[in-house]
């Protein structure tokens, strides 16, 4: 089977197509993408020339770009989207474009190419915050918070809509925090370990009692490729890890794991509309494809910290011009505690 795969060169869809390459002889793949701050080849030099692996830069709100792209492909595995919800709290507009138009014009294509199935990879911020305790499952209400999550939210109920009205032959899956090699350190953990390990403060937003449900990557990427072999079509499926985990006490785990003292910790002016809780139940996965997570937060984390402390070479190149500015826009002059960012120097590399 061919396929393409959106934002392949992103954290999650990198992942993937290492995965599916190296697991598997029955695919190609085609990786689609427009190579945003967010998207990186140096994540796939271990694929690059691999003979059933090619790359086309192309943005997906582009039908004349996509067409060509799609040609050929039996499914679609769709990853492609502007990630970050505090990038989208400054700027929605580039979530509205490519969460939404791109996933309007992706449809469009592969209805007119007679695709065989699409996975729409969404996520639990779709439910919107959860009460203390609680858990949302396939059914729960979309609730969506930020201008990412709307996003996320209207691309859902696009593909839906396809599926109802045209039989299109789609899947949606919903994960929950991922982290592992290669994510991008804006997103939290990757930029609590590097920080630790530089000695530099961080940063917790508002009190920090927030939870998220970590899911290692690997073990999203098996739940999406049991989605993509078995999944029924028109049904959404959660893809959650075992461990919900409140930031601080996160954050307090790292700084043990990477040998830092606790005074790192640097409580910072909290997100606009910040969900409590994420949380999901995973059932309908276990029951209907024999998936759960498989890796423990424990070792994934001990796994993620080697990670990060042995691609020095990654790191120095993802922490340029780009993501420098953005985290002096972001954190300067944020901070709320004793242990200023702003005081240390910034907070990040220099
Ligand atoms: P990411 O930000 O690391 O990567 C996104 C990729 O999409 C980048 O390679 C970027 O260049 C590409 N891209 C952006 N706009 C594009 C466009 N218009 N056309 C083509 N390519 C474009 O994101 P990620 O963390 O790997 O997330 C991948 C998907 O998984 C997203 O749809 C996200 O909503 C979803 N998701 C992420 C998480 C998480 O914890 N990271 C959890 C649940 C769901
Ligand atoms: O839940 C799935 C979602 O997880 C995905 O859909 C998104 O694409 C992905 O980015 C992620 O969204 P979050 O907003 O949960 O991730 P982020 O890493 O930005 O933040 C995780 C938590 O940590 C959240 O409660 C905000 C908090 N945080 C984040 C940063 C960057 C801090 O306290 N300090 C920080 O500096």
């Amino acid at each position: 089977m061919k396929i393409l795969v959106t934002g392949g060169a992103g954290f999650i869809g990198s992942n993937f197509i290492s995965h599916v390459l190296g697991l598997s002889q029955d695919y190609a793949v085609v990786n689609f993408d427009k190579l945003t701050y967010a998207g990186n080849l140096a994540n796939l030099d271990s694929i690059a020339n691999h003979p059933r692996y090619t790359f086309i830069k192309g943005d997906i709100c582009n039908p004349a770009a996509v067409e060509p792209a799609m040609a050929g492909c039996q499914a679609v595995v769709h990853f492609a989207a502007e990630s970050h919800v505090d990038r989208s709290i400054y700027e929605p507009a580039p979530a509205m474009e490519t969460n939404v138009t791109g996933t309007f014009v992706l449809l469009q294509v592969a209805r007119k190419l007679h695709i065989k199935k699409l996975v729409h990879i969404s996520s639990d911020e779709v439910y919107g915050d959860l009460p203390p305790g609680a858990f949302a499952d396939e059914n729960s209400p979309l609730r969506p918070s930020s201008p990412y999550s709307a996003s996320k939210a209207s691309s859902d109920l696009i593909v839906g809509s396809y599926v109802r009205t045209f039989d299109f032959p789609a899947v949606i899956t919903r994960a929950s925090n991922n982290y592992g090699p290669f994510q991008f350190p804006e997103k939290f953990l990757p930029l609590l370990i590097s920080n630790a390990l530089d000695d530099k403060p961080l940063p917790i937003y508002g009190d920090g009692k927030q939870e998220r449900n970590w899911l290692h990557v690997t073990d999203h990427c098996r739940g999406i490729l049991a989605v993509l072999e078995r999944g029924r079509i028109g049904e959404v499926y959660n893809i959650g890890g075992q461990d919900v985990v409140e930031n601080l006490s996160m954050a307090r785990r790292l700084l043990r794991a990477t040998g830092k003292t606790e005074s790192l910790i640097s409580y910072v002016q909290d997100r606009p509309g910040h969900d409590r809780r994420y949380a999901l139940t995973c059932e309908k996965m276990e029951r209907e494809l024999g998936w759960k997570p498989a890796i423990s937060l424990e070792e994934g984390l001990r796994q993620t910290i080697e990670w990060y402390r042995a691609n020095t070479k990654w790191m120095a190149a993802v922490r340029g011009g780009e993501y420098l500015a953005y985290y002096q826009k972001h954190y300067a002059n944020r901070d709320r505690s004793r242990h200023a960012i702003k005081e240390s120097g910034g907070g990040f590399p220099s």
